[in-house]
């Protein structure tokens, strides 16, 4: 890869090798594990479709805002924060940053771990529901959860170790496309299965009396999770971007692949979870509630898989959970990038040792995590649910006030020479000024106030 020896950075190989990669960090366990999990617990429709709105009126120009803080600066989120003002406070949002990232890895290692275990167990458990029901709570407890988890992390630190773009750019290449195709023929098998079109319209018909400010602080933490935004892993990956790349136009295909990999998640597992009855499989508690929220990919979709004859069920089985671990691996990268970088700029260690120490320090918290799942649930609330969208308000205040759309402007203008009479330069500054940190805000504050009661 083009790494300069003296200073350990990277660059990335091609102006593709970018959006792929950023897309890579983007798709990954948050489309198809936790946004078809919010979804079916938070009213169908209705969430989709404020979640797409966050996504493009919130996310995208956040995605803006990072890519051209990073590509500017050329530096780690909180050395970025330092290079663009004197003041000592802007800087915190960067450790912010770096503190959500390291623990929302330390528990993403430990459910890309049961993704990478359920490759085996569509090979060795397929003889029958028995074989394989009891599978997930034994591998996601205790020492089979550690076990993945740690060679999860290996892997992780293993690619971080040579660098950002080599691996990623050509995994990501073929992964993206193949993960697609086996969601389509999956969307196109389950459509015509019993249960299929109440799944389909709970999913695609919204129900507007289901829209709540509960609801809408999920839509929104999904939107920053699912789009890598609020914690610097774009100002990290535009630090290594050329001058020459389009920073909106990248954004904007970096957002749809994400969401339309999430939407066709949606679209497989919603009328797969009405199906599952049928196979044996029970999901929902009396009231109608989603009993875990981990029964969708690792109870649902095995069920699915199991229902095909034995070596389709296999072939897609193994593909599927094989393609999922790899865009989780992808995105674990990411995440591992941001305190890895960190270090090395900061404090001017090796990347083999940054990558090293922070990998093994964070293995720590995922092995405690492999013995008391539960920890899950307040970890993703307090680093993904409010931490990345806090983290975005910062970011749009940080641009929008300290370092001014003005100067962020003069850079985007690289690589974008329309830029002057682009409906983009009329629009995307009233978003990061006003709207978004204002939707963000009343977002935060409303959830302090349904937390409380
Ligand atoms: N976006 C990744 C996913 O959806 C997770 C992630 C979050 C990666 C934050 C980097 C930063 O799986």
């Amino acid at each position: 890869m083009a790494q300069t020896d003296t200073t350990d950075r990277g660059n990335w190989n091609s102006r593709i090798g970018f959006v792929l990669a950023a897309a890579g960090s983007a798709v990954g366990l948050g489309n198809i594990w936790r946004f078809p999990t919010e979804v079916a617990s938070n009213g169908g429709g209705a969430f989709l479709l404020i979640y797409l709105i966050c996504c493009f009126a919130i996310g995208f120009p956040v995605m803006v805002a990072e890519l051209s803080i990073g590509r500017k600066t050329e530096r780690n989120p909180v050395g970025a924060f330092k290079a663009l003002s004197s003041n000592k406070f802007y800087p915190l949002i960067g450790f912010w940053g770096v503190l959500c990232g390291v623990m929302i890895l330390s528990f993403y290692t430990v459910v890309a771990g049961w993704t990478f275990s359920y490759v085996f167990e569509e090979i060795f458990f397929f003889a029958g529901l028995d074989s394989w029901a009891t599978y997930f709570a034994e591998v996601s407890n205790g020492v089979k959860n550690g076990i993945f988890s740690t060679i999860f992390m290996g892997a992780t630190v293993s690619i971080i170790l040579g660098g950002v773009s080599d691996g990623i750019e050509r995994a990501t290449k073929f992964m993206m496309p193949v993960l697609i195709g086996i969601l389509m023929i999956m969307i196109g098998y389950v459509a015509f299965q019993p249960g299929a079109a109440t799944g389909f319209a709970e999913y695609l018909k919204p129900d507007f009396s289901q829209i709540s400010a509960p609801l809408i602080f999920s839509a929104m933490g999904q939107a920053f999770f699912s789009l890598s935004l609020g914690m610097g892993a774009l100002i990290t990956y535009g630090s290594y971007l050329s001058k020459k790349e389009n920073v909106p136009e990248a954004a904007a295909f970096v957002t749809l692949a994400d969401v339309g990999i999430a939407f066709l998640a949606g679209l497989l597992i919603m009328p797969a979870m009405y199906m599952a009855e049928s196979f044996g499989v029970n999901i929902f508690s009396e009231s109608g509630e989603l009993l875990a929220s981990s029964d969708l990919i690792f109870q649902v979709l095995p069920a699915l898989f199991h229902s095909l004859n034995t070596t389709a069920g296999i072939i897609f089985g193994v593909s599927f959970f094989l393609l999922l671990s790899m865009a989780a691996l992808t995105s674990t990268i990411s995440l591992l990038e941001v305190p890895t970088s960190y270090v090395i700029d900061e404090y001017n260690v090796k990347r083999k040792k940054a990558a090293i120490t922070i990998g093994a320090g964070i293995l720590i918290i995922s092995l405690i995590i492999s013995f008391d799942i539960s920890l899950i649930g307040s970890i993703d609330f307090i680093f993904s649910k409010v931490g990345l969208p806090l983290g975005g308000f910062l970011i749009c205040y940080f641009l929008g006030y300290v370092w001014t759309v003005k100067n962020a402007l003069e850079e985007l203008e690289h690589g974008y020479p329309g830029l002057d009479s682009s409906i983009f330069k009329a629009v995307w500054p009233i978003f990061i000024k006003f709207l978004a940190p204002l939707a963000i805000l009343y977002n935060l504050l409303e959830a302090i106030g349904f937390i409380s009661y």
